[in-house]
């Protein structure tokens, strides 16, 4: 993706440093582009927690950066013993972040994997930096892919429009900057503007934390992509209206079944599109999906934030970062951070290896070396 037109990932090794990694603060945005530099696991682990880093794909590969820094660290440790228990420490202090986006789990179980096949503790740096560089080179070839097959799905809804824009609507951000690189939702937009067509995308802007508005807004206007900022409630309407020709979402979690964690508010978006007949597709890497969980609802892990989140609102006055209360002090407030979407309500999931249904059966054709 570019910024101002130069090209960056989301995050990467500092190119003079190789023990500092660099990340996007995604809190500053739209507004300042900050680059934060993260030399520890606490500070990996704080920068995932409090959502400078944030989006399943960026999680994950902001946790294999953070087992790298910890196994840096450990080399400090007496022995191979105690390095693995340093890493260990680490694993848990990680995962322990954020409890949705399987990414996470899956990017530190990954990297403890591989660390493990060093002898000695002097060997062990180089492959958790090795697996970390796989981890953030794969994400971002995955996303890629992903808007390769996703492409084909816009070009034939295109083909019908007798050369109007093809309207996509989309929630949260599963940019570029949920990811290392393209997006998951937005990479077929990417590549179907790239390639000529023409596509206009309504952003629903995502409350409470308006990921929608503040950050997909941003990046798909720095890629010249139209698009207009909407209100989470008004998504049914528009479809309604036919105005809405696809939904493309991203997802933090997926069952190996086809049901879908995502940002809260999803759920409606899918009910809504099944009452409209709008196709409603779900990008995700195969990192994405949980190949232990089978029920969506009974097992995914919804992440509940603090009431005062969703009792404030923030933004910029005149340069200056303000933050506002929007209920009333003594209001108590449940602040869900994600919702699951049955797999019933989905036309399809597109993933780095192609189209697939959401079920299970579907699921393992694309992926056979899962099935149990
Ligand atoms: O809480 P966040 O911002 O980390 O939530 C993740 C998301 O942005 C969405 O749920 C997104 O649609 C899926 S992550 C690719």
């Amino acid at each position: 993706m570019k910024v101002r037109g130069q090209h960056f990932r989301t995050i990467w090794l500092k190119p003079d440093d190789e023990c500092v990694v660099q990340l996007i603060d995604q809190r500053f945005l739209p507004q300042r582009f900050v680059i934060e530099e993260a030399r520890t696991v606490e500070q990996m682990a704080t920068a995932i927690r409090e959502m400078h880093v944030r989006g399943a794909g960026l999680i994950g590969a902001s946790a294999g950066y953070g087992m790298y820094l910890a196994a840096i660290k450990a080399t400090d440790c007496p022995s191979v013993a105690e390095f693995d228990k340093h890493l260990a420490e680490a694993a848990v202090q990680l995962k322990e972040t954020r409890p949705t986006a399987v990414n996470l789990s899956w990017a530190i179980e990954r990297q403890l994997k591989n660390i493990a096949e060093g002898k000695t503790a002097a060997e062990k740096p180089a492959l958790a930096l090795r697996t970390a560089r796989l981890i953030a080179d794969e994400d971002a070839e995955h996303c890629r892919m992903i808007g390769h097959h996703g492409l084909a799905l816009i070009q034939q809804i295109a083909r019908k429009k007798a050369g109007k824009p093809v309207n996509v609507l989309t929630h949260c951000n599963a940019g570029w900057l949920a990811f290392v690189d393209y997006g998951s939702a937005t990479a077929p937009i990417y590549a179907a503007h790239d390639s000529g067509l023409l596509v206009h995308v309504w952003v629903a802007e995502t409350r409470p934390r308006n990921q929608g508005s503040k950050l997909t807004a941003w990046e798909l206007g720095q890629h010249g992509v139209p698009h207009t900022v909407i209100a989470d409630s008004a998504a049914g309407h528009l479809m309604q209206h036919g105005d809405v020709d696809l939904v493309i979402v991203g997802t933090d979690r997926t069952t190996y079944t086809g049901d879908v964690a995502n940002k809260i508010g999803t759920y409606p978006k899918a009910l809504a599109a099944s009452d409209n007949n709008v196709p409603f597709y779900v990008a995700l890497p195969s990192s994405s999906i949980d190949w232990r969980m089978q029920d969506g609802l009974k097992e995914i892990p919804i992440e509940e934030r603090c009431a005062e989140e969703l009792k404030h609102a923030d933004g910029w006055l005149a340069g200056q970062h303000v933050e506002v209360r929007v209920a009333p002090e003594e209001s108590p407030a449940a602040n869900y951070g994600f919702d699951v979407t049955p797999r019933r309500l989905i036309t399809a999931l597109i993933t780095e290896r192609g189209v697939c249904e959401a079920n299970e059966k579907s699921i393992f054709s694309l992926f056979p070396e899962h099935v149990p």
